[in-house]
């Protein structure tokens, strides 16, 4: 494996990288620069979105000479948060993607790498939306892999993020705070935990929020994210990102402060930024809540981790085949609409041809067809919209 490149570790060893992040942070969005530089004191720290300047294509509808993002990292410690590494995929993360992410963390001052513990490719298909890792070993190997490799090239710690799912992977073998605490484990990796998913998933899927909460590694909870849901007439909640915090929201920020390690909040929003005011609003609330747990200032004992990349390190490659063959064949009913039926009508059987295992078959199709469909449908769309704007370029 290569090592990382030389000027990411001169990017670390920037003062403010090097302080890291302590306190309450807010998701840098382009589209907010003004606003965010105009009420710096509000900010500890911002998390930048990667993905707006990584990929060559969104940074050029973004801020394409990254005149912005320099300016922000430059008057905030920063930390950079991706959508795209598909952790969990039983397969080596996509190399280019890795080179272009490598690329922009030796460019930009950030101090921590975040990615969402899930996975969004099978094979050569990328789904738009977070699947969840099956809660099993070969589900927790796969993914640690893949967090050390990661870690290894870009040269900074990867902290992972447990995201909400329309349904969880059946077949678990452990419940998903043992998988995060086991991978975390096996990677020596931090935790973004996600309050509002947590709430989500609670809802969607039956299970108790506090619980959840008390059940966390607490040792291995470095930031959380926070902000408010969707929710459908049924009463099922959706991630948006673009809603205020719920009152059950701030009550979970409480208990995560108090029963984890935390050293940062980050109110995580993508869209409705006006007023801006409201933004800053809860803002203050966080920065109140936050010190009632913990002092305003990082510890002067508080350093940020440290990744020591091993440049001798190679990919250890030990990702399963079965759990590569089961996630290409998931990804294959999501997509194609007719197989989606044909498992809904016949079952394993309509899935004889893909060469899994008669286990892992019904494991497909034991996932509730509705919950299925909530993420397939909308898959097939973003599929359908990429493929008539490439048309209508031609
Ligand atoms: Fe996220
Ligand atoms: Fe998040």
């Amino acid at each position: 494996m290569d090592s990382p490149p030389e000027s990411s570790k001169l990017k670390t060893e920037n003062s403010l990288a090097r302080q890291g992040a302590w306190g309450v942070g807010f998701s840098y969005r382009f589209c907010v620069h003004q606003e965010v530089m105009r009420s710096a004191g509000m900010f500890d720290f911002i998390e930048i979105p990667t993905d707006d300047y990584a990929i060559a294509s969104r940074r050029a509808n973004s801020d394409p000479d990254e005149s912005m993002v320099q300016a922000a990292t430059a008057r905030f410690p920063s930390v950079a948060h991706g959508t795209l590494l598909s952790i969990g995929t039983a397969a080596p993360p996509d190399p280019v993607h890795l080179e272009e992410v490598a690329d922009f963390v030796a460019r930009t001052p950030i101090s921590e790498y975040s990615e969402h513990l899930s996975f969004t490719r099978g094979g050569e298909e990328t789904i738009p939306g977070f699947i969840s890792i099956p809660f099993t070993d070969l589900g927790v190997a796969a993914a640690a892999e893949n967090i050390r490799h990661i870690s290894n090239r870009i040269g900074l710690p990867l902290i992972v993020e447990n995201v909400s799912y329309h349904f969880p992977i059946p077949g678990a073998t452990m419940n998903e705070t043992e998988f995060l605490r086991n991978v975390c484990d096996a990677a020596d990796c931090g935790l973004l935990i996600d309050i509002t998913n947590i709430q989500i998933n609670a809802i969607n899927n039956g299970y108790d929020p506090h619980q959840f909460i008390r059940d966390l590694p607490g040792d291995r909870v470095m930031h959380a994210h926070f902000c408010g849901v969707t929710e459908d007439h049924d009463g099922y909640l959706f991630d948006t990102h673009r809603e205020p915090t719920t009152k059950e929201i701030w009550q979970l920020l409480e208990e995560t402060l108090n029963h984890t390690d935390l050293r940062t909040v980050i109110l995580e929003r993508d869209e409705k930024f006006s007023p801006f005011k409201e933004i800053l609003d809860e803002m203050w609330r966080a920065k109140e809540i936050f010190l009632k747990y913990r002092p305003a200032k990082a510890p002067t004992t508080f350093s940020p981790p440290r990744y020591a990349p091993n440049p001798d390190a190679r990919p250890a490659n030990t990702h399963s085949a079965d759990l590569a063959l089961f996630q290409n064949v998931l990804v294959s009913v999501l997509l194609d609409e007719q197989l989606g039926k044909a498992v809904a009508k016949e079952g394993e059987t309509a899935l004889r041809h893909t060469g899994l295992g008669a286990d892992e078959r019904r494991i497909i199709a034991e996932i509730p067809e509705p919950r299925r469909e909530l993420l397939g449908r909308h898959a097939r769309h973003v599929k359908a919209q990429k493929a008539n704007r490439l048309a209508t370029r031609h």
